[in-house]
């Protein structure tokens, strides 16, 4: 029997720890597998020997569905990038892992990331088969972003899309109250990838006539067509509501809101976005001169356990499962993926991917999925979103809140010298 060791890496969503939940409840079960150990902020904490055991800490069924409704990852994250292992500084850091992993005698380890981190499950499974290892190494996709290449959709995506779409429906309520010219602007998460803010659109399935604009990362920005847009709607209706991608880009390829940002990159090299939604309420106050407000929905639409999406956390805690299956069975360097069989009824099947074929790489919004305008998506992104924001989750709350569970952080040491 091996040991087992599971981390968390990237950002954060609402469905991140199902895929935790999915995955330890299957080790439990399985007679394969004796301990199970959680890493502290990803393979950052492989490296620091930051590991901690799982088993222990899940006495009775309820805990595991707390653990599924509480966003964020339980075992903490990191944004690293793993060199490559033939550079000096990358041999040391493979050897490190490999240490720990003899040390804790693992012979499974599974990755829950986006596409940055299934370059470290790419890079670890050709590591450890170089050096003859067995230790089957595998990638449980997760991100809001829902901008991983090879899979229909990501855990994650769904719950984020349905607080966004939520969010919005209110936003148009609250909007529509006074009798004057007013401008909103919602910017919306999505570093490259316009999904999210796709999710914008959906309250015009029931009944919503706004938000009007919806701009996204794929098609280039134009200010001053922007402003145009705005004044066309205004000939039609007092309030006009906007949705816009914290990433869209001016033809040039840089960030509309470049000024207003940091500057500052995290380890992927990602710029820290966030600002467009103020940039473009200055350029209408400016420009135009009616009432304007901008709502950047930040980490609110990432982290919102009381507005998750059913569909999303089942799949989420599914695919953590079939992730221990698939490596129990043999399988190692793959990553799970999910395909639609149909939208009525909504089916998917789970399958295996080969995970250098996500890693680093990006799944974009078809240009077909967003109108000749560039200021709107089509129909077939109705067709899309609408299942995977469906179904509500009745999670535990406490004094009126949503109960969260919070795992024990105390360090397990290696088996044998407890
Ligand atoms: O993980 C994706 C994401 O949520 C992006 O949508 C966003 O741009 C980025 O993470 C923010 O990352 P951080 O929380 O590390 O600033």
């Amino acid at each position: 029997m091996k040991n087992m060791l599971i981390a968390q890496s990237g950002g954060p969503t609402a469905a991140i720890n199902a895929s935790l939940s999915g995955a330890v409840q299957e080790a439990i079960r399985s007679r394969e597998i004796d301990r199970v150990y959680g890493a502290l902020n990803g393979i950052q904490g492989i490296l620091k020997r930051t590991i901690i055991d799982l088993k222990s800490q899940f006495s009775r069924q309820e805990d595991f569905f707390a653990l599924e409704c509480t966003p964020a990852m339980a075992l903490g994250s990191c944004r690293f990038r793993l060199p490559d292992p033939e550079s000096a500084e990358g041999r040391a850091l493979f050897e490190n892992i490999l240490e720990t992993f003899r040390l804790y005698d693992i012979g499974y380890f599974f990755y829950i990331g986006g596409n940055d981190s299934m370059d470290t499950v790419y890079k670890l499974s050709l590591f450890f088969q170089e050096v003859g290892e067995d230790i089957r190494v595998m990638g449980i996709p997760k991100t809001i972003d829902n901008d991983l290449p090879l899979t229909d959709h990501t855990p994650g995506f769904g719950s984020a899309a349905k607080f966004i779409s939520t969010a919005m429906l209110e936003i148009i309520r609250d909007c529509n109250v006074y009798d004057t010219h007013s401008v909103t602007i919602v910017e919306i998460m999505g570093r490259h990838a316009g999904w999210l803010t796709a999710a914008a659109a959906l309250p015009r399935t029931v009944g919503a006539r706004a938000p009007q604009l919806i701009y996204l990362p794929e098609v280039p920005f134009d200010p001053e067509q922007f402003l145009k847009d705005v004044a066309e709607v205004q000939k039609i209706t007092q309030n006009c509501i906007v949705a816009v991608s914290e990433g869209v880009r001016l033809a040039n390829g840089s960030f509309v809101a470049e000024d207003f940002q940091s500057g500052l990159v995290d380890a992927f090299g990602h710029r820290y976005l966030s600002g467009v939604g103020k940039y473009l309420e200055n350029l209408v106050r400016d420009r135009i001169g009616c009432k304007v407000r901008s709502i950047e929905l930040n980490v609110l639409q990432r982290c919102s356990s009381h507005l998750m999406s059913a569909t999303d956390l089942n799949e989420a805690r599914r695919i953590g499962s079939h992730a221990v299956r698939h490596a129990l069975a043999g399988d190692t360097g793959r990553v799970m993926v999910m395909e639609r069989v149909s939208n009525r009824p909504y089916l998917i099947n789970i399958g295996l991917g080969d995970v250098s074929r996500i890693a680093n790489r990006e799944q974009l919004v078809p240009r077909e999925w967003i109108n000749k305008a560039g200021n709107d998506v089509t129909g077939e992104m109705f067709e899309y979103l609408l299942p995977l924001i469906e179904g509500e989750v009745a999670y535990p709350t406490l004094n009126g809140m949503p109960q969260h569970f919070l795992l024990n952080t105390e360090l397990a040491p290696p088996p044998g010298r407890e």
